[in-house]
């Protein structure tokens, strides 16, 4: 009986073990962009929150998330966030931070309904999948609203920031031809990288962007939108877990507290042990 549970045990340890290793589905194969969030970088989160209210709330909430919470988190005094931040006047701060939006509106505007964006960053492929995400947008006529994403193949969302971005389109792009050993290939008389033209799936294999965007088209260089957007996304891996940092911190004592109760509880010990002999 013993030996029996033990092995169930084990088993059930091993699961959780797998279970948390195994990465979240997505639905393209498109390789996500590295992102590392950093929750201290206040002016970064506070920066996210405006882009996200100015730019993504007509369509996506934040229900699980107030406004007063993120104002005292974010180090926002309440009078601005209410001036700056927050539009409806009969909105209080205590209020969460919800939309007008209707699921028959959306469903006759977009085809789809904008999902609620608090929990979006734990729920699906991390902060790196919308980091992603927003970054690869491009035209395509074919489509209703004139754009399609790398990484969500006709998405029925538009491009929100395309003005601040740009366009961006499906490009093939010369790049070096692979020797059979794997290196890249060289002409042997001129010593230059024999190059090949590539497309699609074919520059995405290799790492590249099959993507370009159209000089000038928008007002942000390739370098401010990134970090637009690398902000925006810290601002909503804070909403996922807003007590994180606080969490952490208190993390520390208690380990802390555990190290020196260590200590003592062992002294203690000792005293025991000595007269029980
Ligand atoms: C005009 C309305 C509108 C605006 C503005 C908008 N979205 Fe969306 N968004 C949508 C719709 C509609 C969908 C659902 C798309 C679908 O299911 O095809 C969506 C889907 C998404 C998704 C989910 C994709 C998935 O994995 O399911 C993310 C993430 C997202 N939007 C982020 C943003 C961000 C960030 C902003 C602001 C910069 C923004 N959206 C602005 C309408 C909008």
């Amino acid at each position: 009986m013993k030996s029996l549970l033990t092995s169930v045990s084990l088993l059930t340890g091993l699961m959780l073990v797998l279970a948390s290793g195994l990465p979240a589905i997505a639905e393209t194969t498109y390789p996500l962009d590295d992102m590392e969030p950093d929750l201290r970088d206040t002016a970064s989160l506070q920066r996210g929150a405006r882009t996200f209210i100015n730019y993504c709330m007509g369509c996506h909430s934040l229900k699980y998330q107030r406004y007063v919470r993120t104002a005292n988190d974010l180090g926002i005094p309440v009078d601005l966030m209410l001036e700056h931040l927050v539009f409806d006047p009969d909105t209080r701060i205590g209020a969460l931070m919800e939309n007008n939006l209707t699921v028959e509106d959306a469903k006759q505007w977009f085809g789809s309904v904008p999902p609620d964006l608090t929990l979006y960053t734990k729920l699906k492929g991390g902060p790196e999948y919308l980091y992603t995400y927003m970054r690869v947008f491009y035209e395509d006529v074919s489509r209703p609203l004139g754009v399609n994403n790398l990484l969500f193949e006709n998405v029925g969302m538009p491009h929100p920031l395309l003005e601040l971005q740009g366009l961006q389109r499906k490009v093939c792009k010369d790049i070096p031809r692979l020797a059979a050993n794997g290196g890249e290939m060289r002409d042997p008389l001129s010593g230059e990288t024999v190059t090949e033209r590539a497309c699609g799936e074919q520059l995405v294999e290799r790492g590249y962007r099959p993507l370009k965007l159209i000089e000038g088209s928008g007002s942000l260089s390739p370098g401010d939108y990134d970090q637009l957007i690398y902000d925006l996304t810290n601002f909503l891996y804070y909403t996922a877990d807003p007590s994180r940092l606080e969490r952490e911190r208190m993390g520390v004592y208690v380990l802390l507290f555990l190290a020196f109760f260590f200590l003592f509880a062992w002294l203690l010990g000792r005293e025991y042990g000595k007269q029980s002999h």
